[in-house]
């Protein structure tokens, strides 16, 4: 398939390009940064650039990876959030929607479920999340924006038959966590393959999966994080004790993480569960906190999905170029 894949040079894009040429599809990469996966310099927002490309190409799917996200906040304005994330996303579903048997691969996020009282942490247990989470009330300007880009999808689907899937991501990003100090980089993330993460290659093997059946599924919804060990029983005590609930499903877990010197957490207040796209499209997660700990103590910052020098290409826009 030819395949527009929007945000070309971010994090997802760089790995999403080449695995879609090694599946046999031919990726156009679309960045308004330069990279070595972009192929056209634009902004999605550039409503009579994106139509230019379409008439220039004919697409078969578009894979739409390009975002202002959660680092994002801190360096742009809400109206550049509702630009990028909104009206782009617009542009690429008209354009989209107008092509027979065009596909439309959302990447948005599980920040979006997330609310104030969750962030908090303010229940006395943790917090299961899957599709039917809801009301939904994201806390901010990224959330609401991709849950707008969501309802955008679903619209066009309904209204003009766009098949369209939404993968609701969990953490992915390679650099170290703005908030989260109390560990280590590599410790933190690979704890975070337990409840909150995945690997950026099954990221990037879940679009191209859902890119392929889009066709059968029409429209859909998935959360993607790596398989949890947990289950509803333990939400109690993952919020008291989560240590203690970690070791008795992997007995072997000080014994490994004293190898690094890692620690495990006290506590943890949500869990996504990612198995639905597994039951209902077969999507194999490669990375998971039991492969990981098995590898110890011989684990790479790359397997982990670390590298705390990265930064996302938006980080040297100077100024604001929707
Ligand atoms: N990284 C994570 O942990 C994470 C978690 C959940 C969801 N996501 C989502 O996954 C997608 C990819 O994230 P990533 O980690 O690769 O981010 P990234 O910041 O590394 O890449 C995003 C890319 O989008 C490009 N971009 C931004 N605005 C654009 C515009 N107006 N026109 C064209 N390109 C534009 C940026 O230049 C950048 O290269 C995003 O939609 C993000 O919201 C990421």
């Amino acid at each position: 398939m030819r395949v527009l894949v929007t945000g070309a040079a971010g994090w997802l894009g760089r790995h999403l390009c080449p695995m879609l040429k090694a599946h046999g599809h031919e990726p156009v990469g679309l960045d308004l940064a330069d990279g070595p996966h972009v192929d056209v310099r634009a902004s999605v927002c550039d409503r009579s650039r994106i139509h230019d490309l379409f008439a220039r190409h004919t697409f078969d799917a578009v894979i739409h990876a390009g975002a202002l996200h959660k680092p994002d906040i801190a360096r742009f304005p809400a109206r550049a959030f509702v630009d990028v994330n909104i009206t782009g996303t617009l542009n690429l579903l008209e354009e989209a929607a107008a092509i027979p048997g065009c596909r439309f691969i959302l990447s948005s996020t599980t920040s979006l479920m997330i609310s104030h009282a969750i962030r908090e942490e303010q229940s006395d247990q943790a917090v299961w999340l899957d599709e039917s989470a809801g009301p939904l009330e994201p806390r901010n300007i990224y959330g609401v924006t991709k849950l707008a880009a969501e309802g955008l999808c679903r619209r066009h689907h309904l209204e003009f038959g766009l098949k369209a899937i939404v993968l609701r991501t969990a953490r992915f990003f390679p650099e170290e966590d703005d908030t989260l100090k109390a560990l280590s980089g590599e410790n933190l993330k690979v704890l975070e393959y337990l409840y909150r993460r995945a690997s950026v290659a099954d990221m990037a093997r879940a679009h191209i999966l859902a890119m392929e059946r889009a066709y059968e599924v029409g429209f859909g919804l998935y959360i993607v994080s790596a398989p949890t060990p947990f289950t509803p029983a333990n939400l109690s005590a993952l919020k008291q004790d989560a240590a203690g609930v970690i070791r008795r499903v992997f007995p072997e877990v000080d014994a490994r993480f004293a190898t690094r010197n890692w620690k495990l957490p006290r506590s943890i207040g949500r869990v996504y569960d990612g198995s639905r796209i597994s039951r209902e499209l077969g999507f194999e997660y490669q990375t998971s906190f039991a492969r990981l700990l098995d590898a110890l103590p011989d684990l790479d910052p790359e397997s982990i999905g670390h590298d705390p020098g990265f930064k996302s290409p938006s980080a040297s826009w100077t100024g604001w170029e929707a």
